[in-house]
C-alpha cells in the first residue's frame, strides 16, 4: 500500500484519479482549494484512508501539511484549466503552475517524494505538423496573447520538473493529457458543454468553422495511463503523451452528443464567433493529434473507450446527476 498525495484532487480528473488510488488500496492525501460537496458522486472522501488538506498550491506552507515525510508519490494536477481562464486570469495560470509545481517539487526533493505531474497537449501550441511525438518543438504564439499563459506556464513547469531530475535525481514523470473528457468535467469544454446543453434542451455551441479537430480521451483511459506511468521505473524522467490518436472535428464531436443524448427539441448546433466573443487577439489551435506510441510501447498503455461509447457513458452519468444539469454551462 503506497502513501500518495493528489493535488487537485477534488476536480475532473482528480477524482477519477482517487477513487482509482484508494480502490487498489492506496492511502490519499488530497490537497485543493475546497473539497467539492456539491458533487454528490463524490463518494471517497468518507474512504478511512483517504485525507484531507486544504489550501492554495501557491502556498508552501499549506502544502508542507499535504507533502510530509513518507509520502511515496505526489500526483501533481492543481492547476487553472479553461480557455476562457487563460484569457481572463493569466496571473492566477501562470502563478498556479509555476509557483505551486515549484513548491511541490522542493518539497518532494526535502522527502525523496516521486513525482508524476500532469501536462497538456497544450505545451505543442499550434505546432502545424501533427501528431506530435513526445519531443516535437512547441510553437506558441505572442506574449500578448494571454491563450498562451497556460502552455506557456505549464512548459516551464516541465522545465522545473526536468531540471529537479536532471539536477538532484529527483524521480519524475510528466504525463500530456490530450482532450480529456467525462464524468464531472466543468461543462466549459466541447464535450462536456455539449452534454450539458443539450440534455438541458438548449442547442450545443459550435465555435468558428466547426472543423478544428481534437483527439478526445476518455478519463478512465486517462486514469490507466497515469497510474501505469507512476508505476513504471523506466518513466523516470521521461514525459509520454497520454491521448487517443483518433481525430475528430469539433462538428463531429458535437452532431454525436446531439444524436446518443436524443432529445427531440435539439437537432443542430449555435455558431459562435470566437473572435467577437474572445477578442480579436484570440487564436484557436485547427488540429491537434498525439503520438502515444511511446505510451503504448513504453508503458503498455492502450485507449479502452472511443469516442461514441464514452460520449455515452458521460450522457447516462450526467442523466443521473441532476445536480451537474442544474448548474451553469460556460456561454
Ligand atoms: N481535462 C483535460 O482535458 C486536461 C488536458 C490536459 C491537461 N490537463 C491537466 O490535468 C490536470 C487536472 O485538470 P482537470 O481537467 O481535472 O481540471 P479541474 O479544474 O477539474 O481540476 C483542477 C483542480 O485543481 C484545483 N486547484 C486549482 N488551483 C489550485 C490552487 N492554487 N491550489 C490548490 N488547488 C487548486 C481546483 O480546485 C480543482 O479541484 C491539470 O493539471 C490540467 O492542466 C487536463
Amino acid at each position: 500500500m503506497a502513501n500518495v498525495v493528489v493535488t487537485g484532487g477534488y476536480g475532473f480528473i482528480g477524482s477519477h484519479l482517487v477513487s482509482a488510488l484508494l480502490d487498489r488500496g492506496d492511502s490519499v492525501t488530497v490537497f485543493d482549494f475546497a473539497k467539492n460537496t456539491r458533487d454528490t458522486s463524490i463518494d471517497f472522501d468518507r474512504h478511512p484512508n483517504f485525507r484531507f488538506v486544504q489550501g492554495d498550491v501557491t502556498d508552501k506552507a499549506a502544502v508542507e501539511q499535504a507533502m510530509t515525510p513518507g509520502v511515496d508519490t505526489v500526483f501533481h494536477l492543481a492547476a487553472v484549466v479553461g480557455v476562457k481562464n487563460y484569457m481572463s486570469n493569466p496571473l492566477q495560470v501562470l502563478d498556479v503552475n509555476v509557483i505551486g509545481t515549484r513548491n511541490v517539487l522542493e518539497l518532494a526533493q526535502r522527502h525523496g517524494t516521486r513525482v508524476l505531474f500532469s501536462s497538456t497537449s497544450e505545451v505543442f501550441g499550434k505546432n502545424p505538423n501533427p501528431p506530435f511525438a513526445e519531443d516535437d518543438d512547441r510553437v506558441v504564439g505572442s506574449t500578448r496573447t494571454a491563450r498562451w499563459s497556460y502552455s506557456t506556464s505549464k512548459a516551464m513547469a516541465e522545465h522545473l520538473v526536468f531540471a529537479m531530475h536532471d539536477s538532484y535525481g529527483l524521480p519524475v514523470t510528466v504525463v500530456r493529457y490530450f482532450n480529456v473528457y467525462g464524468p464531472r468535467q466543468n461543462p466549459i469544454f466541447v464535450i462536456s458543454q455539449s452534454v450539458h446543453r443539450i440534455l438541458n434542451g438548449r442547442q450545443p455551441l459550435l465555435y468558428d468553422s466547426g472543423d478544428q479537430s481534437r483527439c478526445f480521451t476518455y478519463v478512465d483511459d486517462a486514469i490507466a495511463g497515469t497510474l501505469l506511468a507512476a508505476d513504471s521505473d523506466a518513466a523516470i524522467g521521461e514525459a509520454f503523451n497520454i491521448g487517443s490518436m483518433t481525430e475528430t472535428t469539433m462538428r463531429d464531436a458535437v452532431d454525436l452528443a446531439i444524436k446518443l443524448a436524443s432529445i427531440d427539441s435539439v437537432s443542430s448546433a449555435e455558431a459562435v464567433d470566437t473572435k467577437a466573443s474572445y477578442g480579436a487577439r484570440y487564436e484557436d489551435i485547427p488540429r491537434r493529434i498525439p503520438d502515444s506510441t511511446k505510451a503504448q510501447r513504453e508503458l503498455g498503455w492502450r485507449l479502452d473507450v472511443d469516442v461514441e461509447e464514452g460520449i455515452r457513458r458521460t450522457i447516462d452519468w450526467a442523466r443521473a446527476n441532476p445536480w451537474y444539469l442544474e448548474g451553469p454551462a460556460g456561454n
